[in-house]
């Protein structure tokens, strides 16, 4: 009996052994595919909380911060080569508190306003609509506009899509005109409200489907004004019924997208620290941001079920990781610092993103500087990169080129009897015919080789870049903001048509081939 247990251990560690050395294969999915990576999945969320608007992007144009109309120029720098393509703005939570007629106009004259979802702090309006959508200008980003559903009315709502689209002659474009901007914005996406079962108003989807088909219906487009992609406040991670009654009740010419929210969260009564974790509390955040994988295809299982020329888009405009907020000196609410654990949050997430493009046409990473997962974080003068910010810079070559499917079977983390897939994989083809993979090994001890049939994707020469560091608690401070940044990846080598890449622990690598 006792040799017999003896035996099983020795197979089963060898084939544990086995398995972890193996070199996983990529293939290439033959179906036709015409999918494109739409650029918007790079999308970014600004929410009045904490430091990310004020003392965060927006310092005022007296500060001796050199800024443009008070927003900081080493942000706007750093946001225009990151490529933002849109920028979701007011909230969040605040969205459904905020009245967009307190923010326009002399700003002496704009009322202050508690906010009431984060710490309760006063605030002058000094950031408001103009303030926004020139900021948009500037950084070359599209503009999301998140309506008030909760405390608002549709004519707000309606007046607020007049102000910012309509060309002229009609109360709404007069009034912009008369705060100095003549031609409007022309702002395509707009949220009709957000989190409807929670913070927007604690509704039900069967309720929260009646009111959209109101505010969704006076949200015009005349008079040769853009016409509002109208973006449904969606599910909170595993509502399944959410996403069902949203499109069985939704008339079909009404909605554009459905929402969906998700954090990588531990738990959200101990959400634990943001650097000092341990392999627990990475694993289990990784288990967290895999699960995207399995939102996104039950919530498009779903939409394909009302909709299965895949119209509606599915658009996740909230997603990052959370953890208990540092405070420390750089302070504000929901504060957190971004380790290569972030790095591994965002690469796998975008991976799925980028995989499931046929419907998820559309991302926000909550959030933009100074909360949650962050790109930039600031400190008075001072700004750092992330290494959330370097991921997101490596993949937005993906931006609006052609996805290539990719199959993996990957080999596995395991840790603690528990296991995940190790390697996450996607590709695409720009439009100059350059090939993309984007590669994360979450392993925190192994590395991985995988290989890849370069014939049948057609490359012959390939380059790469990587994100790495010796642990992964590592992140980059004030006093030394390049501890981690992208370098030259050279841990490749190419035999007989196949390129076998050896992808270290917790690493991310973007490989361009032609
Ligand atoms: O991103 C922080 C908050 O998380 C948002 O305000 C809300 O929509 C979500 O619950």
């Amino acid at each position: 009996m006792k040799k017999l247990f003896l035996l099983t251990c020795i197979a089963l560690i060898f084939q544990n052994v086995n398995s972890q050395n193996k070199v996983a294969e990529i293939t290439i999915e033959k179906k036709e595919n015409k999918t494109i990576i739409n650029k918007h999945i790079y999308g970014h969320f600004a929410e009045h909380l904490g430091r990310c608007i004020y003392g965060g992007l927006y310092v005022g144009e007296d500060s001796n911060i050199a800024n443009t109309k008070g927003v900081r120029n080493d942000i706007i720098k750093a946001l225009k080569e990151l490529k933002v393509p849109n920028l979701r703005w007011p909230g969040g939570c605040f969205a459904d508190t905020y009245h967009w007629k307190d923010g326009i106009g002399p700003k002496k004259d704009r009322p202050s306003i508690v906010n009431r979802w984060w710490g309760g702090a006063v605030e002058d309006n000094s950031f408001g609509t103009h303030d926004f959508l020139d900021m948009c200008e500037v950084l070359g980003a599209e503009p999301y506009l998140a309506g008030n559903v909760g405390s608002g009315s549709p004519r707000e709502l309606e007046e607020w899509v007049q102000y910012v689209n309509y060309e002229s002659g009609t109360p709404m474009s007069d009034l912009r005109k008369k705060n100095n901007r003549e031609k409007p914005w022309k702002v395509t996406f707009w949220g009709v409200g957000n989190e409807m079962w929670g913070c927007g108003g604690n509704m039900t989807a069967e309720y929260y489907s009646n009111l959209y088909r109101q505010y969704a219906t006076f949200m015009p487009d005349v008079n040769g004004a853009v016409k509002p992609f109208r973006i449904a406040s969606g599910a909170n991670g595993e509502d399944y019924h959410w996403t069902e009654v949203l499109m069985r009740d939704i008339p079909k010419g009404l909605v554009e997208a459905v929402a969906l929210h998700w954090y990588s969260v531990i738990n959200w009564e101990k959400k634990g620290p943001s650097t000092k974790f341990d392999e627990n509390q990475y694993f289990e955040t990784m288990h967290s941001a895999l699960k995207m994988e399995e939102l996104v295809q039950k919530h498009s299982a779903i939409m394909d079920k009302y909709d299965p020329e895949k119209k509606i888009a599915l658009i996740v405009d909230e997603w990052g990781g959370w953890f208990d907020s540092d405070g420390g000196n750089e302070g504000g609410v929901l504060y957190q610092q971004n380790t290569m654990r972030d790095a591994m949050i965002a690469g796998v997430t975008l991976n799925t993103f980028n995989n499931h493009a046929d419907r998820v046409r559309g991302a926000n990473l909550a959030q933009i500087v100074n909360v949650l997962q962050a790109v930039i974080l600031t400190n008075k003068e001072k700004m750092l990169l992330t290494p959330t910010y370097h991921v997101m810079k490596m993949y937005n070559v993906h931006q609006d080129a052609q996805l290539i499917p990719l199959k993996i079977e990957s080999p596995k983390y395991i840790f603690d009897k528990k296991e995940l897939p190790a390697v996450s994989v996607s590709a695409s083809k720009d439009k100059a015919n350059l090939i993309h993979i984007s590669l994360v090994n979450i392993d925190l001890k192994r590395e991985n080789k995988i290989r890849i049939d370069l014939k049948e994707l057609g490359i012959k020469h390939v380059k790469g870049y990587i994100l790495s560091s010796s642990k992964v608690q590592d992140y980059n401070t004030f006093e030394d903001s390049s501890k981690i940044a992208p370098i030259v990846f050279n841990k490749f080598s190419i035999k007989e048509d196949k390129l076998e890449v050896t992808i270290p622990p917790f690493s991310v690598v973007v490989l361009e081939g032609n």
